[in-house]
């Protein structure tokens, strides 16, 4: 794995399964821009990966060198120890679902689903089978004699899935196959995405700059900025020990202060406060920075309370409340409550409040500049 910051027992865990995929090396450039940065990858066999990062970070750029579309400058690409890095993408047998509907779109629904079949050259009853059972799977069994300009967003996104899992893929490359449609077909699509992912078994690589869809779908989040890879962990790692500050704000919402640590595990914030009973193995002196996510703070009466802030703004947000604090530690924090406990509290905006936050649930970023 590129840069591989899980706990130790974790790291034990996941690398004693055979490596299925591994890039190692790769790289690719378009003129000045650096698309992709000596990347090393690995995938186990049926494990669902998800590359996240922004916009421009090389996501798909990674995911076309995987499939054969874009020649890496650098690097190699093995499946099962077999080297691919020069074998076309036609040869290397791997599905591949776009963000755009890339179907036939003079072709029926089964015409599509069995393209990669008919370049096989699958008999007439294989093909017929293959193609009810790939309906089934992803329920479009009413649409087979549809065109695509008949289908709804959702309906041909269906339609390349069945596709792209028709000739059993060894692997399974989806980028962004789901941004295009509305909320909530969206959610709906990639809970069943999921499942049928799951049931089928098939090895999956999956490109989004959506964090919430990537927490749900993937067993492994591997964050990606400016053409690196900057931590491949599970998504409760990603989340809980993210590695950068880049990581801990992009993933979740969490407010970032820098410090410099103290003796026996404190931390000195830069306004000024210690806090102390930190979980990280920095030595005194070091600069770091501790990520605060907004679940985490806990709001009571000031009377008592270790630190004490005043309310600047709620925001309703349907399942809980998020409020915005002016102070402590001289930073614009955000806390998230239920609506219960909100209620219970009887606060409003300009109330002082007293904030609760327990250092255990510090997230202490060892590198303060990424
Ligand atoms: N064919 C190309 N020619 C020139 N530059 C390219 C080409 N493809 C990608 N790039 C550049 O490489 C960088 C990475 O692009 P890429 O499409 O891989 O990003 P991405 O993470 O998939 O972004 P998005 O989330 O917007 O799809 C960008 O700066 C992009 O402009
Ligand atoms: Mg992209």
């Amino acid at each position: 794995m590129g840069v591989d910051r899980r706990a130790g027992a974790d790291t034990l865990r996941m690398s004693s399964a055979p490596v299925h995929l591994r890039c190692a090396g790769f790289g690719k450039r378009f003129g000045d821009v650096t698309a992709v940065d000596r990347v090393d990858l690995e995938v186990t066999r049926g494990a669902f990966v998800v590359l996240l990062g922004a916009s421009g970070c090389g996501k798909t750029t990674l995911l076309r060198m995987i499939a054969g579309l874009v020649e890496p400058d650098t690097g190699s690409l093995t499946l099962d120890g077999m080297d691919l890095t020069r074998v076309p993408a036609a040869a290397r047998n791997f599905g591949f679902v776009f963000q755009a509907y890339a179907l036939f779109p003079t072709k029926t629904v089964a015409d599509n689903i069995a393209f990669p079949l008919d370049i096989r050259g699958t008999g007439a009853d294989e093909r017929r089978a293959r193609v009810s059972e790939l309906a089934e799977l992803t329920q479009i069994g009413d649409l087979l004699r549809r065109f695509p300009h008949e289908l709804s967003g959702g309906q041909q996104q269906r339609v390349a899935l069945a596709r792209a899992l028709a000739a059993r893929p060894s692997l399974l490359l989806l980028d962004e196959p789901l941004s295009a449609l509305d909320a909530r077909i969206r959610l709906r699509l990639r809970k069943e995405l999921h499942d049928l992912v799951r049931r089928v078994g098939v090895t999956a690589i999956y490109v989004t700059h959506d964090q919430e869809e990537a927490l749900e779908l993937a067993d492994r989040i591997v964050v990606m900025d400016r053409g690196r890879i900057v931590q491949d962990d599970t998504p409760e790692g990603v989340y809980l020990r993210p590695a950068s500050r880049h990581v801990a704000s992009f993933v979740g919402r969490a407010t970032l202060a820098g410090g410099i640590v103290g003796a026996s595990g404190s931390v000195r914030l830069a306004h000024g406060d210690e806090l102390t009973g930190l979980r990280h193995d920095l030595s005194p002196g070091r600069a770091c920075a501790v990520a605060i996510r907004p679940e985490f703070v806990g709001l009571r009466s000031p009377a008592g309370a270790p630190y004490a802030a005043t309310i600047v703004r709620r925001m309703f947000m349907g399942p809980h409340m998020r409020v915005l604090l002016d102070g402590p530690f001289g930073l614009a924090l955000e806390a998230e409550l239920d609506l219960k406990r909100w209620a219970a509290l009887g606060l409003d905006v300009g109330d002082r409040v007293g904030v609760d936050i327990a250092s255990q649930d510090l997230v202490v970023i060892a590198d303060p500049t990424t």
